[in-house]
C-alpha cells in the first residue's frame, strides 16, 4: 500500500520491461475529504481506462473496500456509470460517508468552517466520546487532518510540528473540505454507501453485471509496513477474496502491494497481473499490482 500525493507522476512497467508513460497525477481532481493511507488517486487514470474499455457503459460499480473512496467518487463525478456502491467496515470512515450523503452534510460543512484549528481544540474533539453519526463524522475529519499520515487506526499521534512547521494546521483546509463535501453531496443520487463487511456485500452483488474495484488492506508478509498499522480492520482472508473474484459475473480489478504471495494467488486463480510503478518528484519508486481476469485494457 502506498500513499501518494498530487505531485506524483506515473510510469507503467509491464513484465519488468520499463515502458515509461508519465501521467501527471496533479491533473486528477481531488474529490475525497480524506487524506487516506493507501489512497488510490494515482490509479484514477488507469481506472478510467479500465471502465472505458468495457463493451457498454456500466450501470453499477461496487467498491467493497472504499476507504477514502477516490475511485467511486471519480466514477460518480465523471458519470462513468449510473450508480456506485461504496462499502466500508470502519465506523469512523462510515460516519463521514453517511453524513455527507445525508441531510446533515450542511451541518458538517458549517462545523468545519467554524472550527478554530488549534492543538487544544483538536485534542478536545479527539478526546470526546461522540454517539451521533454526524459528530463522529466531524471528529473523524479532524483526526484524519491532524494525525500523522491521516492514519485513523488508534495510536497515531497528533501533528505537533506538522509539515512546514504549522503543526496541527498543516493539513487543515476548511474551505477545500467544505467544497469537496458539497460536491459529493450534489451527486449523492449516484452514490450508495453501505457500512458493512465487504464479504457479505460480494454475496449481494456477485450475480449482477456490476464492475468491482477492489483495494483490500494488505501487508507484505514479514514487513512492518501497511495494513496492520494503517487500518483498524486490516486482516482479511486473501485466498477467499481471490476465490470470490473468480466467481463474480462482472469484471473486477484488484490492486495489491507488489508481493510474491499475491502473484502466486493471481496465478493460481488464472488471473493476469501487471506491475504499476509510480515515481514521485524525489524519484522514489513504489509499485503495486493490478490484477484482473484480462489485463489487455492496460495499454
Ligand atoms: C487499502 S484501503 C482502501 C483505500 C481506498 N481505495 C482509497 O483510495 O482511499 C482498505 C480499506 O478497507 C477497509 N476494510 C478492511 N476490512 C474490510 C472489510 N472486511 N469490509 C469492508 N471494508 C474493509 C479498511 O478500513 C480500509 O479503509
Amino acid at each position: 500500500m502506498v500513499s501518494v500525493t498530487k505531485q506524483l507522476s506515473l510510469d507503467i512497467i509491464e513484465d519488468s520491461t520499463p515502458r515509461p508513460k508519465p501521467i501527471n497525477v496533479a491533473s486528477v481532481p481531488q474529490l475525497s475529504p480524506f487524506r487516506y493511507p493507501g489512497g488510490k488517486t494515482w490509479f484514477v487514470p488507469r481506472f478510467r481506462q479500465w471502465i472505458q474499455s468495457q463493451p457498454a457503459r456500466p450501470k453499477l460499480l461496487v467498491e467493497p473496500f472504499a476507504g477514502g473512496g477516490i475511485i467511486s467518487l471519480t466514477a460518480a463525478a465523471e458519470s462513468l456509470c449510473d450508480e456506485v456502491v461504496m462499502v466500508e467496515l470502519d465506523a469512523q470512515v462510515a460516519a463521514v460517508w453517511q453524513t455527507i450523503l445525508s441531510d446533515d452534510a450542511d451541518w458538517l460543512i458549517n462545523r468545519i468552517i467554524r472550527f478554530e484549528m488549534t492543538l487544544e481544540n483538536a485534542r478536545r474533539v479527539l478526546e470526546d466520546h461522540y454517539k451521533e453519526t454526524r459528530d463522529v463524522a466531524f471528529q473523524t475529519i479532524i483526526k484524519n487532518r491532524t494525525v500523522h499520515g491521516g492514519i485513523l487506526a488508534s495510536g497515531s499521534g497528533l501533528l505537533k510540528h506538522g509539515e512546514n512547521g504549522k503543526g496541527v494546521s498543516s493539513r487543515w483546509y476548511p474551505q477545500t473540505l467544505a467544497r469537496r463535501i458539497q460536491q459529493i453531496h450534489l451527486i449523492r443520487h449516484r452514490i450508495k454507501f453501505l457500512h458493512d463487511d465487504a464479504f457479505s456485500v460480494f454475496n449481494k452483488y456477485k450475480n449482477q453485471k456490476a464492475l468491482f474495484f477492489i483495494d483490500p488492506p494488505y501487508s507484505i508478509p514479514g514487513s512492518k509496513s501497511a495494513g496492520s498499522r494503517l487500518y483498524t480492520y486490516w486482516k482479511i482472508d486473501h485466498e477467499k477474496l481471490f476465490s470470490i473474484c473468480g466467481g463474480l459475473q462482472g469484471s473486477f480489478v484488484l490492486t495489491y502491494d507488489n508481493a510474491e504471495e499475491v502473484v502466486t494467488l493471481a496465478n493460481q486463480h488464472g488471473f493476469q497481473h501487471r506491475q504499476i510503478a509510480m515515481k514521485n518528484t524525489h524519484h522514489a519508486e513504489m509499485s503495486e499490482l493490478a490484477i484482473s481476469k484480462d489485463m489487455s485494457w492496460l495499454i
